[in-house]
């Protein structure tokens, strides 16, 4: 994580997920870098700015080609619980800025000049022990995002929440401020039931963290997400989607089009009483992924796996020309003939094009 052109200045640290990564022996997704002082006022000249966040105290610069992130140390108040905090200092020392911080694991600083690690709060040894150990009582009052950092934080490295640090998140959970940044929540949700884990989502449904998103009651189902998106859903952006539906009450997450599109068709399929294949079939063909998977978990598995694995693939080959060589003028009764083709098809999926002819020809025929 070396970069060769900051090691000359002495007030620079590598902060967070970067150095923790590091100590792990894991690949870190980003970088985080902090400057014990004004950023702004003092690190313009390390390499061509590309972008200066004021109220921040942050700035990018680019280093050989490299664009790096450089935050000023920074005090921060949280006026408004739950919500972004204010910045109160801007260049402090880095005693200060550690407050702000969520988990002690996430509270080292690394000295890019002599690599040297400073811990303030105890991280390296909850590092060792594998514990995540919030910085004060109040931290998940100001941010409520935290909980669901920790699940994803003990999900990826195997940790556990030290004891007062739970038993703060059980509190906060039994006495939520529902005046918070849903935006960030989202953010958070998207990230951890990204994972597709069952295990993540029974500790989500267990320890009540669903709880931020609704304040119904949710019980956890007997059936597995995770088999089920793995076989048929893996590429999906919206898997955390899946876990979340399950919970029904999204208001709060301002959801996009495409996804409540993926709630709204689940909740057109929840409604039907399926009564043959065909109707299966026509249901589902032009329904989400997502959806189809929120059906098997939340209605019937069973029909849900039927349409995947036996009738999805299920196409008819006969064309309106066809129809037009056998001696069918264009017709709405086309729509009625291709159904009825669609039908046995699914009963007799070998059928090839000459046999869905004489299928026509037979059953249309004069
Ligand atoms: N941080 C925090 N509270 C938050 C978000 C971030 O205290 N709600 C701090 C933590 O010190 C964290 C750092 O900001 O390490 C960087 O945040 P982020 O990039 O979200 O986390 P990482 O720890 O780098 O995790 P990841 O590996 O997922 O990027």
């Amino acid at each position: 994580m070396d970069i060769i052109n900051l090691k000359d200045n002495p007030k620079l640290y590598y902060v967070g997920g970067v150095v923790r990564d590091e100590l792990l022996g894991r690949e870190s997704l980003d970088v985080d870098i902090v400057y014990e002082g004004n950023a702004i006022e003092d690190c313009t000249s390390l390499g061509e700015v590309v972008r200066i966040n004021p109220d921040f105290g942050t700035i990018r610069v680019k280093i050989q080609g490299r664009e790096v992130d450089i935050a000023s140390t920074r005090t921060e108040r949280y006026d408004h619980k739950g919500h972004l905090p204010q910045v109160e200092k801007i260049g402090c020392s880095l005693k200060e800025d550690v407050l702000r911080r969520d988990f002690t694991v996430n509270s080292l600083y690394k000295s890019v000049a002599t690599g040297e690690i400073l811990d303030f709060t105890g991280g390296l040894e909850d590092l060792k022990n594998k514990k995540l150990r919030v910085l004060h009582d109040k931290s998940f009052v100001d941010d409520p995002t935290r909980i669901i950092r920790a699940l994803k934080f003990s999900h990826r490295f195997g940790f556990a929440l030290e004891e007062n640090t739970f038993r703060l998140q059980r509190e906060y959970l039994k006495n939520i401020n529902y005046d918070m940044c849903y935006k960030r929540i989202k953010k958070e949700l998207i990230e951890t039931l990204g994972l597709n884990s069952d295990e993540v989502f029974q500790k989500f449904i267990n320890e009540k963290i669903y709880k931020l998103v609704t304040p119904k009651d949710v019980k956890l189902l007997s059936v597995k997400i995770e088999p089920l998106v793995n076989k048929y859903a893996k590429i999906s952006e919206n898997i955390w989607l899946i876990y979340v539906g399950v919970l029904r009450d999204l208001s709060r997450l301002e959801l996009t089009r495409k996804e409540q599109k993926i709630l709204d068709d689940f909740s057109e399929l929840e409604d039907f009483e399926f009564r043959n294949d065909f109707e299966i079939y026509r249901a589902f063909e032009d329904k989400e992924i997502e959806s189809v998977i929120l059906y098997a978990v939340l209605k019937e598995e069973k029909i849900a796996r039927h349409y995947l694995e036996n009738l999805r693939e299920i196409k008819i080959e006969i064309t309106g020309k066809d129809l037009e060589n056998i001696g069918f003028k264009p017709s709405p009764k086309y729509k009625e003939i291709f159904d009825f083709v669609l039908a046995k098809k699914l009963e007799n999926p070998k059928m090839t094009l000459a046999d869905e002819i004489s299928c026509v020809k037979e059953n249309f025929g004069d």
